[in-house]
């Protein structure tokens, strides 16, 4: 039976006091609507239905990237049975499965999603309640139970005292039946606390009806936890990092602080790496094994090869660095560079589009942007590709074996040829052949006894 996915996202999120959308607030490095829909995947969903509203064209906006949305607009938001409503033209006729989620329910567990399913087809249930039993039932709408059976759902605003000491909670997650549920959605009232028109509700009217209702339990309670503000989402986070700090520590990863190593849910990192305390590793990134990376290190979209040192302070963005290359401290690897087998990149080096060679040195102090540099090159203190001269950006090329002397300037477009020597202090115009010196700085003048002259004359 195919299913659908319903997401609401159409809610202000006040507490959040943002001028985001809060299905937009990350964590992990994800929108909390990315991880829903990651969840969600699971299900090989037919069609998926985000419900907007509140700042709609900003939530679709920043879900441009996912293709196959479908978005129904939600104006005004009369409440969760109404968001569902608004799915209606979205969806086909005939049989199959609607599961709703919630955009700012991010912790969900792909398995518990297929439970979920498996089960509401197991019972032929019309619905089924994903549901929890937690210490802090507060603000959740309560599972009223009848001889065992699930006989309501009650919102806390709604609820009397007695319910209110129910701690079976309603995550706001469900599975139905598609064809009879638009209809019954329209008989949903909001003659209640809030105004509003209550899925929940949808519960008694099948009841009513003798249909069957269904309830799946979950384990952890922690899985349906939302955001509705900044300190709940700083919990997710927290929750999200230690997930896969675990998985990581797992399969072989060595954390010195797990609670300070911020590691994105698709890095993938190899056995016997090290991370010391205070790191960061967001997206795409790939580290391959015994790997040791420092504090202070952020490293984004890259890919790290084995046995690789990464010094404290460094920032590595969409690059890649080889097997036993090493970086830093304080280096900076910027886009579309690529760090060779066994190279040197140190102190106080900034990388942009450039490769440096395997067994290549750049130590110290220097700027090397749109460079291609060989293999076995030293490129000295302070030497710097001028490659940008004011309106176009130049290529500098160093051939293998090459040795640039200290506090050389490279005036792109420049090629230095294999095995050349550059004089420190050199300002470098002109291509330098395979094998040559190239000099070019003023002579130097020494002037025997000019400070004792100075003294006399003053
Ligand atoms: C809802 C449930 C409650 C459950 C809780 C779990 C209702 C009436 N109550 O309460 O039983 O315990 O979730 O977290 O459903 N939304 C819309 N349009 C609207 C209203 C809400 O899209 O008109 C969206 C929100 O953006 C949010 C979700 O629906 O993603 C839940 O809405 P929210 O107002 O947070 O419901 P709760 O009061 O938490
Ligand atoms: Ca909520």
């Amino acid at each position: 039976m195919p299913t659908h996915l319903v997401i609401l996202a159409a809610g202000k999120g006040t507490r959040m006091r943002s001028t985001r959308p809060k299905v937009l607030h990350t964590a992990a490095g994800l929108p909390l609507i990315e991880h829903v829909l990651r969840a969600g995947d699971a299900l090989a969903p037919e069609s998926t239905v985000v419900v907007v509203g509140y700042q709609a064209a900003d939530v679709q906006g920043g879900l441009a990237k996912r293709l196959g949305l479908r978005f129904a607009s939600q104006e005004p938001q009369l409440g969760t049975g109404h968001a569902l409503l608004q799915a209606e033209p979205f969806l086909p006729a005939g049989s199959g499965t609607v599961v709703l989620l919630s955009g700012d329910v991010p912790l969900l567990r792909p398995q518990t999603l297929v439970g979920l399913v498996r089960r509401h087809a197991a019972a032929r249930a019309a619905m089924t309640v994903l549901s929890a039993e937690v210490d802090r039932p507060d603000g959740y709408g309560r599972i009223v139970r009848n001889r065992g059976s699930i006989a309501a759902i009650v919102e806390h605003k709604d609820a009397t005292g007695d319910e209110r000491r129910i701690r079976e909670i309603n995550s706001g997650i469900y599975a139905f039946d598609l064809p009879p549920l638009f209809e019954a959605l329209r008989q949903i009232g909001s003659a209640n606390a809030q105004g509003e028109f209550y899925l929940p509700d949808l519960v008694r009217i099948y009841r009513g009806r003798g249909m069957t209702v269904e309830t799946l339990v979950l384990d952890d309670p922690r899985e349906i936890l939302g955001v509705n503000s900044r300190s709940e989402l700083a919990e997710v986070a927290m929750i999200l990092k230690s997930t896969k700090n675990d998985e990581l520590m797992a399969s072989g990863v060595t954390l010195a602080d797990p609670a300070t190593a911020f590691i994105g849910p698709d890095v993938v990192i190899g056995a016997d790496t090290v991370i010391q305390p205070g790191v960061y590793i967001e997206g795409r990134t790939r580290i391959g094994s015994g790997c040791q990376i420092h504090s202070g290190v952020r490293i984004v979209d890259s890919v790290i090869g084995d046995g690789v040192v990464i010094n404290n302070f460094c920032v590595i963005t969409e690059s890649s660095v080889d097997n036993g290359a090493r970086i830093g401290p304080f280096a900076h690897i910027r886009p579309q560079s690529e760090v060779a087998v066994d190279a040197h990149v140190g102190n106080f080096v900034e990388l942009k589009k450039t490769r440096i060679g395997r067994g290549s040195k750049a130590n110290h102090l220097s700027y090397l942007g749109d460079a291609t540099i060989g293999e076995r090159v030293n490129v000295g203190a302070g030497t710097i590709t001028c490659n940008y001269d004011g309106a176009a950006k130049h290529p500098t090329v160093i051939e293998d074996g090459a040795f640039i002397g200290s506090d050389t300037q490279l005036i792109a477009p420049v090629r230095v040829g294999r095995g050349a020597y550059v004089a420190a202090g050199s300002s470098i115009t002109e291509d330098v052949p395979p094998e040559a010196l190239a000099i070019s700085r003023g002579k130097q003048v020494n002037k025997e006894g000019w400070v004792a002259k100075k003294k006399s004359r003053a």
